[in-house]
């Protein structure tokens, strides 16, 4: 695990997002580039049309005069000229650039195949911090430019400071230590910064609880609101507490390295005048690079420091992010099978959820009958969502193995094997899109056939839901977006439903508690027509549509369940039971328990 676990190494992920950027926009970038250097030049010359100046009024030399003084023009327009054309042509690449980093970064998150990293700690903090650093992505090849810049005129300055004396190079030697603590800084504030993560999003969740509308009925009766501020005040300061202490230290030992440099600024003017007793043009070229050499290290330290900060950790959460998404799909290459024959089995399926130790499912051994409709039942927490989201491939059984048809499921590509899944599930997304575009998601391919919409529409008694709405399909869901409506939970619902019944004929359709919200009746009504449709579809009926597709239904309600071909009883993670409604009432045991409890109470 420690492979997809560890951030890559830095240099290798910095190429490779340099890389991201070139492809995005070769030529302004390769300008940009260019420019920024171009732009450097003329500043870092500036010393040296000091010191022909100096010599040339000293010495009554009039060429040289003209000479320094043309220099100099030309080095201030230029420096000017050059800055805003250069800044012109960054903001565009950035503008190119940003666009394109922050698809891809949306892309690698939606393909990820399993959703292991959105539930641990450790990789939410990870992609929060890629979150927030893909929009400060693209200053830093701004920020790369400008380090060459920096470089480049430090280049030039130091040459300048030796053409006057060779020791004088060791300035640049002494400011080396800033140069150390300006690029060690910002990792270690950073890692404070992650160390305390969990508390930081823990802040921010009760921030967003404290403050936005969904939770806010339940804040207000429940009167929770000045004990979230005091939760969220305290979760803030476990996070800002060691972060600012870890930013002293850091700074404390900056100063120091900056008191350095300046007292070995002040030794070298000191040693040219007086030691060397140098001309009064030389004087002034130290004295001129000298200060300029403690600006540009200082450009210098400072734009690698946010490199380091900010580049070299966010393109190594970029790389890991490609890195992770790639080795999802890794080996998977078994084809899915057109139609089941043989159905799905599960052999001794152990799970625990990611970063947990207990077993949310047990040594579970089943086998789905294809064409079946099976019915998984059970307490609250039992363990039926989790049966359900392995065998849609979203988590990898921690032990056992499914297998689909005799092939392992971990063995086919999980695109492959979503592409026929269908399914609503108990929370299910409220997408905030024309209806007929919130239900046609379900199946990309005819997001726009109109049929097949209202035919999925019909399918989940949803019709009902649509006709409400002043505009029908075409009205913009979600209170927020203009003319945009909001539904009732239950209507949300049945809209979900829909969309999990625009695939015509998946292999596993599932419907984890999808009609929750909906009157027991309905229910019924819904699940009679539904199994009825789904029986039809049977492969020993040799029917040419025959498919073997399985149905699994998630319900509390034993009126729905008992018309289900097999119905698989889970209780404390592990199956208890499994059978024909007969066979299990005639056992006599936990199901036959809970189905008497539930008639007589609707008696
Ligand atoms: N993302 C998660 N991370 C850790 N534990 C989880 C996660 N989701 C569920 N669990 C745990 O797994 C157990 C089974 O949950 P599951 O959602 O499968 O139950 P369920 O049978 O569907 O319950 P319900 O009838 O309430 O929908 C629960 O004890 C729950 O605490
Ligand atoms: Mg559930």
């Amino acid at each position: 695990m420690s492979s997809t676990d560890d951030l890559p190494p830095a240099l290798p992920a910095m190429w490779r997002a340099l890389k991201r950027g070139y492809e995005a926009a070769p030529l302004l970038l390769s300008v940009a580039f260019g420019l920024a250097l171009a732009a450097a030049l003329p500043d870092a010359l500036l010393a040296l049309w000091f010191k022909l100046l100096a010599d040339g009024v000293l010495g009554g030399r009039r060429g040289l005069v003209v000479t320094a003084a043309v220099g100099l023009g030309v080095s201030a327009a230029g420096t000017w000229f050059l800055r805003v054309i250069s800044d012109r042509t960054q903001r565009r690449f950035r503008d190119q650039v940003t666009i394109a980093l922050e698809s891809h970064v949306a892309w690698l998150q939606a393909s990820v195949a399993t959703i292991e990293h959105h539930e641990r700690p450790a990789y939410l903090d990870r992609l929060a911090m890629l979150r927030n650093q893909v929009f400060v992505l693209d200053h830093m090849y701004m920020s790369l430019f400008t380090t060459c810049g920096w470089i480049l005129r430090l280049g030039v300055t130091v040459a300048l400071l030796v053409s006057i004396h060779p020791a004088l190079a060791l300035l640049a030697g002494v400011a080396l230590p800033t140069v150390l603590t300006s690029t060690w800084r910002p990792g270690v504030e950073r890692a404070a910064e992650e160390r305390g993560g969990s508390a930081n999003r823990l802040a921010r969740h009760l921030f967003d609880v404290a403050t936005t509308a969904p939770p806010g009925k339940e804040v207000r009766v429940t009167r929770i609101g000045a004990r979230l501020v005091a939760q969220r005040r305290a979760a803030w300061e476990r996070w800002y507490g060691p972060v600012a202490r870890a930013r002293r230290r850091s700074a404390v030992w900056h100063t120091l390295a900056w008191a350095i440099f300046g007292a070995a600024y002040v030794g070298a003017v000191v040693f040219v005048a007086s030691v060397l007793a140098a001309a009064p043009g030389d004087v002034l070229l130290v004295l001129a690079a000298g200060s300029r050499l403690s600006a540009y290290i200082g450009g210098a330290v400072g734009e690698i420091g946010f490199l380091r900060g900010i580049w070299l950790e966010g393109s190594r959460r970029l790389a890991w992010l490609e890195d992770y998404a790639a080795s999802q799909s890794h080996g998977a290459d078994a084809p899915v099978p057109a139609q089941l024959g043989e159905g799905i089995r599960f052999e001794h399926v152990s799970f625990a959820y990611p970063g947990t130790d207990r077993l949310v499912l047990d040594d579970v051994t089943l086998r789905l009958a294809p064409g079946s409709v099976v019915a998984i039942v059970g307490e609250n927490g039992a363990g039926k969502t989790t049966l359900v989201k392995l065998l849609c491939r979203l988590y990898q059984p921690t032990r056992g193995r499914i297998l689909v048809d005799g092939v392992e499921l971990a063995r086919m590509p999980p695109d492959a094997w979503r592409s026929r899944l269908s399914g609503a599930f108990q929370d299910f997304c409220r997408f905030e899109f024309r209806v007929r575009h919130t239900v046609g998601v379900g199946d990309l391919p005819r997001l726009d056939d109109h049929p097949a919409v209202v035919a999925a529409v019909d399918r989940a008694g949803a019709a009902d839901v649509v006709a409400q709405l002043g505009a029908g399909l075409e009205t913009q869901l979600g209170p927020t977006w203009p003319e945009g409506v909001d539904l009732s939970f239950g209507q949300w619902q049945k809209l979900a439903l829909a969309r999990g019944f625009m695939r015509e004929r998946p292999l596993v359709l599932v419907l984890d508690e999808p009609t929750a919200a909906l009157d027991a009746e309905t229910e019924h009504a819904l699940f009679e027509r539904y199994a009825a449709a789904a029986r039809r579809s049977r492969p020993d009926r040799a029917q040419p549509a025959a498919d073997g597709g399985i149905t699994i239904l998630v319900s509390h309600r034993f009126s729905t369940v008992r018309m289900a071909d097999f119905i698989v009883v889970l209780r404390g993670s592990r199956v208890v039971e499994a059978g024909t409604h007969e066979a299990l009432m005639a056992q006599g045991g936990h199901y036959a328990e809970l189905y008497r409890i539930q008639a007589a109470a609707y008696r």
